[in-house]
């Protein structure tokens, strides 16, 4: 019986040091997959993005991501598996990006996983986007064990959530309105950017001057730790459209300066005081917009004068991949979490419940 044998199979990985997991991920524009030992050391990490099909319509179009998604998931698995250098016999589970995300392109890798793990007779672990983000570090340093605090900003969250262990985590804060990285994408888009936004942002920023003032966050943080980004977008929009309408010049590199600056800014002083509500001593970023330097310069600064230790991993790891779901499915195995059966949907929203503490 095939959940019988999964059931042994992933009893089995918690004894199993080198276990070798194949991660799928597909929540959004990037067809991933990757196979993981020991949820630490990467064997493979294939990640066809969708990027120049979605450009043309400027930011990502859902039916057409889950079509891609579909043409391009069998020859990614494929591979990875040929990239680790291990058939499907040799691979000890598959874990699968189940939520949140795009509902259409997750069912793509979900279906996927499923017809994977039936047909080899493999356990099929369900994994949350926003943990497997946090996962990506424990890839990046091999020996980054919780307690920490981790920061995850990408397009869709922008998260701080206390790590006490692998599988315990209370959400401190977030955002109320817009994502990070959406707010990226937005300013982008309004300046006439190609997508994805963020890196064209930080790339102009750098020649610009952080002077223009449309807007200022209050100083201070939020008692509750939200964050809110829709005010600053909207500031944003309105500048561009007000010099416009004068027949102003938009001075665009200086727009992508003040965004940043103003943006930073805010998430820099709420990661503070989360450090110093929980007392960690390591920040931990995760999420596409943590591979923004203007971000980890601020967060560092921070670091040095509130005295914590902030760490990232690389851009690859950042954003969308399928190598921080199998370390994710890993560290949940280990505790017995996270078996899931033919029956796993796949899911757009996965709220967080913040200032309780969630067992994964
Ligand atoms: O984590 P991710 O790949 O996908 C989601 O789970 O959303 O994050 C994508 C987001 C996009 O909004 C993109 O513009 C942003 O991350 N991003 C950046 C940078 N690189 C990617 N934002 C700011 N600066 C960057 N260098
Ligand atoms: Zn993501």
């Amino acid at each position: 019986m095939y959940n019988e044998t999964a059931k042994q199979k992933f009893d089995a990985l918690k004894d199993n040091p080198d276990a070798l997991i194949l991660g799928i991920e597909s929540s959004c524009d990037e067809t991933a997959a990757a196979v993981v030992r020991g949820g630490r050391f990467v064997m493979s990490n294939v990640i066809s993005s969708q990027i120049e099909i979605h450009k043309r319509f400027g930011g990502v179009v859902p039916e057409v991501a889950s079509r891609n998604h579909t043409l391009a998931l069998p020859d990614v698995i494929d591979e990875a598996l040929r990239q680790a250098g291990v058939t499907a016999r040799e691979i000890d589970a598959v874990a699968v990006t189940y939520g949140a995300g795009l509902i259409g392109a997750l069912l793509v890798g979900v279906s996927s996983a499923k017809a994977f793990a039936y047909a080899c007779g493999l356990p099929l672990i369900a994994v949350n986007h926003i943990e497997a983000h946090v996962a990506a570090n424990y890839i990046a340093d091999t020996a980054l064990q919780p307690p920490f605090v981790a920061l995850v900003a990408s397009g869709g969250h922008t998260l701080l959530l206390d790590i006490s262990e692998y599988n315990r985590y209370v959400a401190l804060g977030g955002t109320l309105d817009d994502a990070l990285g959406e707010a990226f994408d937005k300013v982008a888009r309004i300046l006439g950017l190609p997508y994805p936004g963020g890196p064209n942002v930080e790339r102009l920023a750098k020649e610009g001057n952080p002077a223009v003032s449309f807007y200022k966050h209050p100083k201070g943080v939020r008692e509750d730790l939200a964050l809110s980004y829709s005010g600053l977008k909207t500031a944003v929009v309105n500048y561009v459209h007000a010099c416009r309408q004068r027949g102003e010049e938009v001075a665009v590199a200086d727009v992508c300066a003040s965004f940043t600056h103003e943006a930073v800014g805010l998430l820099a002083r709420t990661a503070a005081e989360a450090m110093k509500r929980t007392g960690r001593k390591r920040l931990v970023l995760a999420g596409g917009v943590a591979s923004n330097g203007d971000l980890r310069r601020a967060l560092e600064r921070e670091g040095k004068t509130h005295g914590f230790d902030v760490t990232y991993p690389p851009p690859v790891l950042c954003t969308d991949n399928a190598a921080m779901v199998a370390a994710r499915a890993y560290f949940m195995a280990r505790d017995g979490k996270g078996l899931a059966d033919l029956s796993l949907n796949a899911k757009s929203h996965i709220p967080f419940a913040f200032g309780r503490e969630e067992n994964a």
